[in-house]
């Protein structure tokens, strides 16, 4: 039986909305929501070994310190750990006061009681009453008819109500979840949230949050956005109630169904932080946040030191963050095509020539710099790289500014090694090469240069006369030229017999000041008609190329040998 057969009969489309004249395909979100981090309590409940205090206090702390001003903080009648993390933190005084916890609790009177108990002391907070309102549980999970499951919302909403009542040192705000309502019926969802309104009284200056869950994602996000805006459209009484979403990813679509939702009239989001949370996990309010930040919109979450938010979030959940994950991912900022490192070097030297500049670095949607990232981890080099990626490297790792032609002559050493190890190569295995294709540290076998002097001769020209070594036997050569080159070239002439034409020659300053040091490039052409280049470096920049002259000359030797 094919996949197709099995599934017949299994699994149908989900239903369209009807909403005529929808608004949000065509708006812009143009200012961040309010942001609440669902980590301690949606994330918390779904890793494989629950946070102990210490771990969520510091997770705690990352939340504050990156400007999450709504925390979820966990469900206080799920047992005495909960309870007395809850407690503790609220008698703890590190809530600052511009940050307000949230507790999460089933619509029972004791669970409720309970949690209000628990954020005894708390300046501001806000209870978070839900129950399960589609058909799937009625009918399965509860066998209950709608006015049950509305009497339950209900009912809750009372005790919510009488009980802050009790407890007037707390500004306390209200959250209603029709939990499971994008796969319920918006009529009925409506229905329960009028119903729980008529009981809280809230007020425009005191609105309560009408939380609206994608429990199991199970559609495309344009649904969810449809029924955002139909919820919206028909709730009486909008301007009492902040419309806040609260998505999960089982479609992979959780944070494009947010940002829909957004568009579609919502005013705050529920996650976790890199989408963590039961199943496939949360909305990433990361991703969210810094999609914002990409179109100009300042999230009012701080990721400037992503590196740390990843090593606290990692240890807190004993979870890694993907290393595709969007903007956090190790693997992100980095390119290993050739034709890809190209187009990113070319578009960071076009921006060193402008100045404020909108980013337009190709491949890169944001500049890494903006999340505490370095440029060096960007390009990376395998056997797919090209001559881009290399060139880069030694660029930055060494400060070589290898000619153009060079780079095509040295990519091939690169291509051979990388397939040769079938691995990426590193900084050094880059350097190695090149120091073993130009003989940057001669080997014994070949011509090294000992010591030199430089003399005028009575007609002007140049005369070198140096030590050499090959071969571990040192031996005085010596030759004559227009410059100090060509009477190198000479030389290994004269000594050696080697050819060498120069076709062209570039230096340039390695480093600056004390410790600047020079780096010579020379193409020549061999006997043969070859092309053959030489690289030296030297504190001096007239040894520097000479180095580079006995470079090309030991590429001859090494072809003869
Ligand atoms: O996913 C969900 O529906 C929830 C509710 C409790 C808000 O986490
Ligand atoms: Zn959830």
């Amino acid at each position: 039986m094919t996949m197709m057969q099995r599934a017949t009969g299994k699994y149908r489309p989900f239903p369209t909305i009807d909403l005529p004249g929808r608004q949000w395909p065509t708006r812009t979100i143009t200012a961040a929501p309010r942001w609440l981090s669902t980590d301690l309590r949606d994330g918390n409940q779904a890793i494989v070994d629950p946070m102990d205090a210490m771990k969520k206090n510091r997770f705690f702390d990352l939340l504050v310190d990156i400007g999450v001003k709504e925390i979820e903080v966990g469900f206080p009648s799920a047992g005495s750990t909960e309870f007395n993390f809850i407690s503790g933190l609220v008698r703890s005084g590190r809530i600052p006061d511009d940050v307000t916890v949230q507790v999460l609790t089933q619509s029972r009177e004791d669970l409720i009681r309970t949690s209000f108990d628990s954020l005894d002391g708390a300046h501001s907070a806000i209870v978070h009453l839900y129950n399960a309102v589609s058909p799937a549980w009625r009918d399965i999970v509860f066998r209950m008819s709608r006015e049950e499951v509305k009497d339950i919302a209900v009912a809750g909403a009372k005790v919510m109500r009488d009980e802050a009542a009790r407890r007037p040192d707390t500004q306390w705000h209200f959250q209603y979840s029709p939990e499971t309502f994008s796969t319920a019926e918006l009529d009925f969802s409506l229905e329960v949230c009028e119903a729980v309104m008529d009981v809280l009284a809230p007020t425009a200056e005191h609105p309560i949050i009408l939380n609206l869950p994608a429990t199991v994602e199970a559609a495309t996000p344009n649904i969810y956005a449809d029924q955002i805006e139909f919820f919206i459209r028909n709730l009486p009484n909008r301007e009492n109630a902040i419309i806040s979403l609260h998505t999960h990813n089982d479609r992979g679509t959780g944070v494009a169904a947010a940002e829909l939702g957004l568009m579609a009239g919502a005013d705050r989001v529920e996650g976790c932080l890199f989408g963590n949370g039961e199943r496939t996990g949360n909305c990433c309010l990361v991703t969210v946040a810094l999609n914002l930040y990409t179109q100009g919109v300042d999230p009012g979450l701080d990721f400037s030191d992503i590196d740390r938010v990843i090593r606290t979030v990692e240890f807190c959940n004993q979870l890694p963050v993907d290393a595709r994950h969007p903007y956090g991912g190790e693997l992100v900022f980095t390119a290993f095509s050739g034709s890809h490192q190209d187009a990113i070097k070319k578009g960071f030297a076009a921006r060193d020539t402008q100045n404020g500049a909108l980013w337009r670095v190709p491949y890169l949607p944001i500049d890494p710099a903006d999340l505490g990232r370095t440029y060096e981890a960007i390009i990376r080099v395998n056997s797919q790289s090209g001559k881009g990626g290399f060139a880069w490297v030694l660029e930055q790792d060494r400060g070589l500014k290898l000619p153009k032609k060079m780079q095509a002559d040295f990519s091939r050493s690169v291509q051979k090694l990388a397939d040769t190890l079938g691995r990426e190569l590193t900084a050094d295995d880059i350097w190695q090469a090149f120091c073993d294709t130009y003989f940057i540290r001669t080997s014994e076998k070949l011509v090294q240069l000992v010591d030199y002097e430089e003399t005028r001769g009575s007609d002007g020209s140049a005369i070198f006369a140096g030590t050499v070594a090959v071969a571990g036997e040192q031996q005085r050569v010596s030759g004559r030229g227009n410059g100090l080159i060509s009477s190198v070239v000479a030389t290994m002439e004269a000594a050696f017999d080697i050819s060498l034409e120069i076709i062209d020659y570039t230096e340039h300053a390695l480093g600056s000041g004390r410790e600047a040091k020079a780096a010579a490039y020379l193409e020549c052409r061999a006997a043969d008609g070859r092309t053959v280049w030489g690289c030296g470096i030297d504190e001096n920049i007239a040894t520097a190329s000479i180095r580079a002259v006995l470079s090309a000359a030991n590429s001859i030797l090494a072809a003869v040998d």
